[in-house]
């Protein structure tokens, strides 16, 4: 077994995964989220759905957040943004340092100009993200005339550069169509041009529920590293996808049940997952070979966050149980080379 250094013990810790990656660097960091907490109170009772997220972005970096269907991803995101609708949702704790200001202090008036800012939102289906009933010209110019004080033949130019910044052709033409008018692709392509228009530090992209079509999530993602390219910007890439993160990102938080359960450089990850959780959903990525085969379905339901088990929530699935994951939730474990830090009691061993 690996050696690894010891945190302080559950009870005490803040389940502050630090990320790693290859340098350990924490220069750079745009956005640092500490020991977030959102509760959301309901008829059944608090749910829980992020109990102490910790993870950063650093300039021009990828950070993907991958996790199954209700593990907290979008929480986190719009907890970030400041966009949880309350009641009933809460954020209970945690900092949210963008560029080392903790953008939960701030007041809603500045907020706002931070919101699609310095940090921008963009959701990953273009159709829910347009509104079918104004031209693309409006919904970038509106995205625009918030944070630049523009109008008549300024914005114009804006809009049309904003468009062009996203490869759409002909965007003279482009901006005066309506939302169907436009193929998926093209439609995604607004959408972006909306994120970056007010050139923000970090783009959160949220992936919707369904999954989008294959073409038009490739296109997509291509659309998103070229604008990293050009503009430094950090991103947050929210998915289900493990084979996507380790095409796209260059560090992954993994999530369960509304916590961080691994967390790192991608490349040592996705090589040696120490989190059965981890494993679980890298084995559940299709391989190019199997293409035909089925894919590995993790076995049984994530756990409903209301009434958490004492323990680790992910012990009623994991093939690696022991008495002791039922009683007590895991410290943090760094391991050995520093690339990554998992909270596991019984990790899967690392293949020599
Ligand atoms: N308004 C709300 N009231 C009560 N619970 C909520 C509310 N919004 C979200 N939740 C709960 O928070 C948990 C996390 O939801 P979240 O949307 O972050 O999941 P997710 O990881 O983004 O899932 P998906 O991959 O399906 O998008 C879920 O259990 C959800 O039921
Ligand atoms: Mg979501």
């Amino acid at each position: 077994m690996q050696q690894a250094t010891k945190t302080p013990p559950a009870a005490t810790q803040t389940n502050g995964h630090d990320g790693f990656g290859k340098t350990n660097i924490r220069e750079e960091v745009v956005l640092d989220v500490k020991d977030l907490r959102t509760y959301f109170t309901t008829r059944w009772g608090t749910v829980k759905a992020v109990d102490g997220v910790s993870y950063f972005v650093r300039k021009g970096e990828t950070l993907g957040v991958v996790g199954e269907s209700g593990s907290g991803k979008s929480v986190t995101a719009l907890s970030i943004m400041r966009l949880i609708p309350s009641p009933p949702g809460h954020i209970v704790g945690g900092e949210v340092l963008l560029n080392g200001r903790d953008i939960l202090q701030l007041p809603e008036k500045d907020m706002t100009k931070v919101r699609g800012g310095e940090i921008a939102m963009i959701l990953q289906d273009p159709m829910t993200a347009l509104n079918p009933v104004f031209t693309i010209e409006n919904q970038v110019g509106e995205a625009i005339a918030i944070h630049q004080n523009l109008k008549g033949k300024a914005l114009w130019e804006k809009v049309v550069d904003a468009l062009k910044k996203v490869r759409i052709p002909a965007p003279e033409q482009r901006a005066k169509d309506y939302p169907h008018q436009l193929s998926g692709g093209m439609r995604q392509r607004v959408v972006g041009a909306i994120g970056i228009s007010s050139n923000p530090g970090v783009i959160i992209a949220d992936e919707p529920t369904t999954s989008l079509d294959v073409t038009i999530q490739a296109a997509y993602l291509r659309l998103l590293k070229q604008i990293q390219a050009e503009e430094g910007v950090a991103i947050i890439f929210i998915t289900h996808d493990f084979g996507i993160v380790a095409k796209m990102c260059d560090r992954v938080a993994v999530m369960y049940a509304g916590r961080i359960v691994e967390t790192g450089d991608v490349r040592s990850i996705f090589n040696t997952p120490r989190h059965p959780y981890t494993q679980a959903l890298i084995e559940s990525v299709p391989k190019l070979e199997e293409k035909t085969g089925r894919l590995r379905q993790i076995e049984g339901q994530p756990p409903l966050l209301y009434n958490l088990p004492v323990g680790c929530p992910y012990a009623p699935r994991c093939t690696r149980v022991t008495d002791r994951c039922r009683e007590e939730y895991p410290p943090t474990e760094i391991d050995a080379v520093k690339t990554h830090s998992y909270n596991c009691w019984n990790p899967v061993p690392v293949k020599k």
